[in-house]
This record gives C-alpha cells, sequence and structure tokens, in this order.
C-alpha cells in the first residue's frame, strides 16, 4: 500500500482564558492510502474538521507531524503552505463557502488565478470544469441566484481547478436535501474512481456506503 496521508501523533490545543485550555485533537495516527476514499465519522466537536484543517494545511498542529504526497506539512513556512495547498489540496466545505459578488465562472476560475495561470486560460478550464459538473447553463449566475445543491456543485469544480491529488470535504452534504447529497456524493465517487484520493467528514450513515473505509473518531482520538 502507498499511502499518500500520514499523520502521527497528532495533537491540537487551543489555549483559551488564563488556565482554560481545549483539547481537539489527542494523538492522532492515520495513514490513509492513495486513491482512497475515506469518511470521518464521529460526533460534534469530536475534532473532524481539526483533523481535516491540519491535514490540508489550513491550520497547524500543537504536535505531530503530517505528510501529504512529499510535503512534511507542518513544518512548512507560510508560502510553502500557501503552494502545498493550490498543488496538494481541494477543500470543500458544508456552507460551500463561494464568493457572493463572483459569478459561477469567476469562482471556479479564483483558485488558477491565484496560480498565476492567463485569464483566456482559466475561463475556458473554469467552463469546463462547470460543464463536468452539469452547470454549463448556469455560469454567469451568482451564488444567490443558485440552488444549495448547484452550489456545492460549483464548489466541487472549483475544488478541481488546479487538478489536486487529494479532495478534502467537510460535510459536504450538510446543507443539502437528500437528492442533492446524493448527487453530491455520486460527484465525489466519481472523482475517486478517476484517481484522486478523498476524505470526507460526514455525520450521514447513509455515506458511508461510498467509503473504502471509516474513519471513527471520539473527544479528539480515532476509535
Ligand atoms: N478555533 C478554535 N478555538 C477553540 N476551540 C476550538 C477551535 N476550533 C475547534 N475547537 C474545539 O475543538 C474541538 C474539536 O472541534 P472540531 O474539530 O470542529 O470538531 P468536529 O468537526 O468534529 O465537530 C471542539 O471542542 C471545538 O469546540
Ligand atoms: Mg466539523
Amino acid at each position: 500500500m502507498t499511502s499518500i496521508i500520514k499523520v502521527n501523533d497528532l495533537h491540537k490545543t487551543y489555549d483559551m482564558e488564563e488556565d482554560v485550555q481545549v483539547v481537539a485533537l489527542a494523538g492522532v495516527s492515520l495513514e490513509i492510502e492513495e486513491g482512497s476514499l475515506v469518511t470521518t465519522m464521529g460526533p460534534s466537536g469530536s475534532g473532524k474538521s481539526t483533523l481535516m484543517h491540519i491535514v490540508g494545511g489550513l491550520d497547524r498542529p500543537s504536535s505531530g507531524t503530517v505528510r501529504v504526497g512529499h510535503y512534511n506539512v507542518a513544518d512548512l513556512d507560510e508560502q510553502q503552505m500557501a503552494i502545498f495547498r493550490r498543488q496538494m489540496v481541494g477543500f470543500i466545505f458544508q456552507s460551500f463557502n463561494l464568493i457572493a459578488t463572483m459569478t459561477a465562472l469567476e469562482n471556479v476560475a479564483l483558485p488558477l488565478r491565484l496560480s498565476g495561470v492567463a485569464k483566456n486560460e482559466r475561463l475556458q478550464r473554469a467552463y469546463e470544469l462547470l460543464c463536468k459538473v452539469g452547470l454549463e447553463d448556469r455560469i454567469y449566475h451568482k451564488p444567490t441566484q443558485l440552488s444549495g445543491g448547484e452550489q456545492q456543485r460549483i464548489a466541487i469544480a472549483r475544488a478541481l481547478a488546479n487538478d489536486p491529488p487529494v479532495i478534502l470535504a467537510d460535510e459536504p452534504t450538510g446543507n443539502l436535501d437528500t437528492a442533492s447529497g446524493e448527487n453530491v456524493m455520486e460527484m465525489l465517487k466519481e472523482l475517486n474512481e478517476n484517481g484522486r484520493t478523498i476524505m470526507i467528514v460526514t455525520h450521514d450513515p447513509r455515506m458511508t456506503k461510498y467509503a473504502d473505509r471509516v474513519i471513527k473518531m471520539l473527544d479528539g482520538s480515532i476509535q
């Protein structure tokens, strides 16, 4: 087995007011095989998002190591971290996190702009990605003019813009009706079948049918 993600003894503690600490991760070790689809389940507050954020370079651990591909994520400086995020991971969030003032096309093209891709090329690629998620007739719509399911498909297209090998999705179906949620999961499954490694945080036990493996978390630890 080739692991694309390797987490070793990860701790994350938040210092609150004096003498008060919140332990979000209490020593998590984990390997994720390249090309697998893994779901992470567990009650609210068990550390699922914290783990995903640290794996994706959105947050830093208090201690422990994280390797994703050939990156030692916890050791990167801010600039290297930005490059890591751009090259290696696509994020999908429960609340979509689209930019309200931008069209679907501009939202999907944004990561390409940050990567320095020329305008014509990035708009062309964004259009192709929106076609891929079935939104070719919504490219000039803004997020508020779209349904939740459509917004999440835009977020999926955006996550694919730089063609990352890893997709991290934090409760991607949490704000969607059942049919749209199934649609999003089918899309993530298809991306996985095309070779991407996918880690999905979910509350929904129905989603486990898509998973090669289910990771259960409780109180900052893997069960
Ligand atoms: N920025 C933060 N500051 C303080 N505590 C936090 C912060 N982020 C998360 N936590 C705490 O860490 C624990 C794990 O949170 P989180 O990873 O968001 O859990 P989950 O995604 O499983 O619901 C919770 O107790 C939460 O309150
Ligand atoms: Mg969470």
